[in-house]
């Protein structure tokens, strides 16, 4: 299958001033009749028309590219003929089955179960949740509470783990919070390795590693304030964080740490998993095995579907521990297993790490060229670009990057922004997006930095 056949051919296409007039009239009648938690149309005024792979096109006839995939949903991008045909197959088939067995869904726990690295593989089970990734983490907290009888949880900095009321605790953004408290009882957040802004004032090169110091401190001194846990949860590569990818050897000592404390450890590959960063699962850049993973965002390849998969052995919960009426459809399965099926037969995790990396040298030259910034990160096609106003003091700013976001918008592309100050420009493009369309969007970003330096130093 040829990649450039999976988007429309002539992205960016801009005719006029965006939003254009049709546009504007829906965007207009949305924001008086829906919520005032809308949330993404706020910051890019934006309808969706038709999508195809990495390229969206709105009812004015603009044609975008898609640096975003419905936040990284979108693994294979938008309308995949082969999801398609899978999903049409499906929907006259049956679509809804709460938890009875189709064959689909046997497939698809089987294709995984094949699928994870060698110490997982066959042996893990799989439990299906509700339709959002933040189900998946409320299941993996119970099944971790369930198996140790304990309740506390240990979470990272900059971590997102979704919005449900359980999910949010372990997410660490205060804006989600503030006015939503209080949260679960004795949830603690240490500190991720998130290099360019280190808490412990550590310079890359000399290193001691004190994030990972600190975090056994806190599991073996009866003084640290957290009394033992259930489980602690991590996303071996941050994304609403901000792209944060932590050293090789991060990941694996956290593990370690919780094997030596008997406490069982979550990774979250709701943002990462799917070869998102060019292995199926982000841990896999470690040597690092987790105890329960939760999934969601590509598992469903673009429609509805969440699970969790975790060792045999803790297959200890009882019958109906984690019930509700979406757990597990249908149509997202055969996408699902559609999406996965492509990505293998298509060695979908090298096409990722050769463009994730013609992504990162491209833009890693901004580092040094753009006194905005601050670093650029990333792995496979989960990359990010701090801004900052001030390099020196590495001082970030939201502003800059929506600034930069608005212009790429305003371009033809689109980006969202995230990180612990809403100043880092995140990618996560469709995986299935050519280098040449990759380049044509990395270029109109840098001319949108260029641009937005320029006014700023005026
Ligand atoms: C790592 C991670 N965990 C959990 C979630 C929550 O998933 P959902 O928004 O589908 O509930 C997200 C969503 O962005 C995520 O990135």
């Amino acid at each position: 299958m040829k990649f450039e056949d999976l988007s429309f051919e002539d992205a960016p296409k801009i005719t006029g001033k965006i939003p254009g007039l049709i546009s504007k009239k829906i965007l207009q009648k949305q924001l008086a009749i829906e919520g005032k938690a809308l949330s993404y149309p706020r910051n890019i005024p934006f309808v969706m028309e038709e999508g195809f792979g990495a390229t969206i096109k709105d009812p004015d006839g603009n044609i975008f590219i898609d640096f975003f995939s419905g936040a990284g949903v979108l693994a294979l991008g938008h309308c995949n003929p082969f999801i398609t045909k899978a999903v049409e197959t499906q929907l006259k088939k049956i679509t809804h089955t709460l938890d009875f067995p189709t064959k689909i869904r046997i497939e698809l726990i089987e294709k995984l179960r094949d699928i994870l690295p060698e110490k997982l593989k066959n042996n893990i089970k799989v439990q299906f949740g509700g339709p959002t990734g933040s189900d998946a983490v409320e299941m993996a907290v119970k099944l971790a509470k369930i198996i140790t009888k304990r309740h506390t949880l240990l979470s990272f900095e900059g971590a997102y783990h979704g919005m449900t009321a359980g999910a949010c605790s372990l997410t660490s953004g205060s804006f989600w919070k503030e006015k939503y408290l209080p949260m679960l009882p004795e949830v603690h957040f240490v500190p991720y390795a998130y290099c360019y802004r280190c808490i412990f004032n550590q310079d890359r090169k000399q290193c001691k590693f004190q994030c990972i110091s600190f975090y056994e401190h806190v599991l073996a001194d009866p003084h640290s304030g957290v009394v033992h846990p259930a489980a602690t949860i991590i996303e071996p590569i941050q994304g609403e964080g901000g792209s944060i990818v932590p050293p090789e050897k991060f990941i694996k000592s956290i593990e370690e740490i919780n094997r030596k404390y008997d406490v069982p450890i979550i990774f979250d590959e709701i943002q990462s998993g799917f070869y998102r960063t060019g292995k199926l699962f982000s841990f896999e850049h470690s040597s690092a095995t987790p105890d329960i993973i939760t999934m969601s965002k590509a598992l469903g390849g673009g429609f509805p579907l969440s699970a969790i998969a975790y060792r045999e052995e803790l297959d200890i919960w009882h019958k109906g521990a984690h019930i509700g009426t979406f757990r597990g459809n249908v149509t997202a399965m055969a996408a699902g297993l559609a999406c996965i099926n492509f990505m293998i037969d298509n060695d979908l995790g090298s096409h990722v790490l050769s463009t994730g990396k013609f992504m990162l040298d491209y833009l890693k030259k901004l580092e040094k060229t753009s006194d905005i910034v601050g670093e650029v990160r990333g792995k496979g096609l989960m990359t990010g670009i701090e801004i900052v106003s001030n390099k020196e003091l590495k001082i970030p700013s939201s502003a800059l990057a929506a600034e930069i976001r608005n212009k790429c918008f305003q371009e033809g592309v689109i980006i969202e922004v995230g990180g612990h100050y809403d100043n880092v420009v995140r990618f996560l493009p469709p995986l299935i997006i050519t280098h040449e369309l990759v380049k044509t969007g990395i270029m109109i970003v840098e001319e949108a930095i260029a641009q937005v330096e320029k006014r700023m130093k005026k």
